[in-house]
């Protein structure tokens, strides 16, 4: 699918580490390279010809995000540096005047540091509690735990779409009716949902959601915090400076500017996030349905040939993205992972940032497979022909 849209390939590398940063079709650079060769100008600062094209196609992208997630409203968008850029900011814009001491936090073991340093930071500062939603046997989240897990106290539930390790997709339309139903807020991290399946924040109802562009076809240093109108009105930037303010005197008086320019200070990565708006056009285009089920068509291919090697374990063969997580028996997964590599193939090891994870798993390290579109089952079979390799651990010693 597409694979002529991305030079990389030609060199005939098997990219397998989509959940880490996704791979970039030309008209990125494309794009990228026009704003720097012929309109480079700041945005939202000048009354010429320049500027002005700089703006509209920064305020382009900005609308392009809106169609994608369907928001009501092309204020609910922000652009940050990325994910971590956007939870920080929710966490310490919004929820550090939110909560109040002995509030709870509910998460989960399986979330990345981003999605748990903040709220650990939050917690001390402000002596908070936090409590984890029990993962079931498949290390996956399900309504019943989350309802076990609210108490009197719980104020937020903060917790990924798709974990970045199980792959598993949470159903957060009725976790956010439940935790509605009680008053609680709920702050998705979408990094790993929103390139790959379709998510509509008004049908999910999620309060806050966050995500990068580099991990959907994107540039590095573009993200994405998505609020409602209503609860964006009350995040105090955490950032202050040019482009955010509407005026200031020397006694210190200052009125800030209306959402979303009151949260991004500061000359943006104009560069960047014009060159996302193409990129969420070609994924448009492509189908947001239309990848989430190749993905999954290819990850039960995967699984399946990943099942003739009795050495390896998969830790989530029946969640429902493109994410496959495995070790080799005898073999650490870091050394597999270079092993690989002399296949040109690209795999992630490590803990994946997800280092709590490690309790429910009860092994720190596993190689993670993570797929995108352009993917294909003829790259699989090269991946398993070297996991079959008779001499696998005679060419890793
Ligand atoms: N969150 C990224 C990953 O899962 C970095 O690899």
């Amino acid at each position: 699918m597409n694979r002529d849209d991305f030079g990389i390939l030609k060199s005939g590398i098997i990219y397998f580490d989509n959940g880490a940063t996704t791979l970039k079709p030309k008209i990125l650079g494309e794009a990228v390279a026009d704003y720097y060769d012929n309109y480079s100008s700041n945005a939202h600062r000048g009354d010429y010809a320049l500027s002005i094209k700089a703006s509209m196609k920064y305020e382009q992208t900005r609308n392009l995000v809106k169609e994608l997630i369907n928001a009501k409203k092309k204020s609910e968008i922000v652009f940050t540096s990325g994910a971590t850029d956007s939870l920080n900011k929710i966490i310490f814009g919004f929820f550090r005047n939110y909560l109040n001491e002995g509030d709870e936090i509910l998460l989960t073991k399986s979330e990345h540091a981003s999605n748990l340093l903040p709220w650990f930071e939050l917690k001390d500062e402000k002596n908070l509690k936090i409590s984890y939603i029990e993962l079931d046997s498949n290390y996956e989240v399900l309504i019943g735990n989350v309802e076990k897990a609210i108490s009197p106290r719980t104020k937020v539930i903060s917790l990924a779409h798709i974990s970045n390790v199980v792959g598993d997709v949470r159903d957060i339309k009725k976790i956010v009716a439940l935790a509605h139903s009680k008053g609680i807020l709920v702050l998705v991290d979408g990094a790993q949902s929103v390139p790959h399946i379709k998510v509509d924040v008004q049908d999910l109802d999620v309060d806050f959601l966050a995500f990068s562009a580099h991990k959907m076809c994107g540039p590095t240093g573009v993200g994405v915090l998505y609020g409602k109108e209503e609860l964006l009105n009350d995040i105090k930037p955490i950032i202050f400076g040019g482009g955010m303010n509407a005026d200031f005197s020397p006694d210190g008086e200052r009125i800030y500017k209306a959402l979303p320019d009151r949260l991004e200070a500061g000359t943006p990565n104009i560069a960047g996030v014009i060159g996302f708006g193409y990129v969420i056009e070609y994924l448009m285009n492509i189908g947001m349905e239309n990848i989430q089920s190749y993905e999954l068509e290819l990850k039960r291919y995967l699984v399946e040939r990943l099942k003739e090697i009795k050495e390896v374990k998969i830790y989530n063969e029946n969640s429902q993205s493109g994410i496959v997580t495995i070790n080799y028996e005898g073999i650490f997964p870091q050394d597999l992972s270079i092993y690989l590599d002399k296949y040109n193939i690209c795999t992630r090891a490590g803990n994946h940032c997800a280092k709590i994870l490690k309790d429910e798993f009860h092994v720190k390290n596993t190689c993670r497979i993570s797929l995108y579109f352009y993917n294909t089952k003829e790259e699989i079979d090269k991946l398993i022909l070297a996991l079959k390799n008779p001499k696998i651990k005679e060419e890793i010693i």
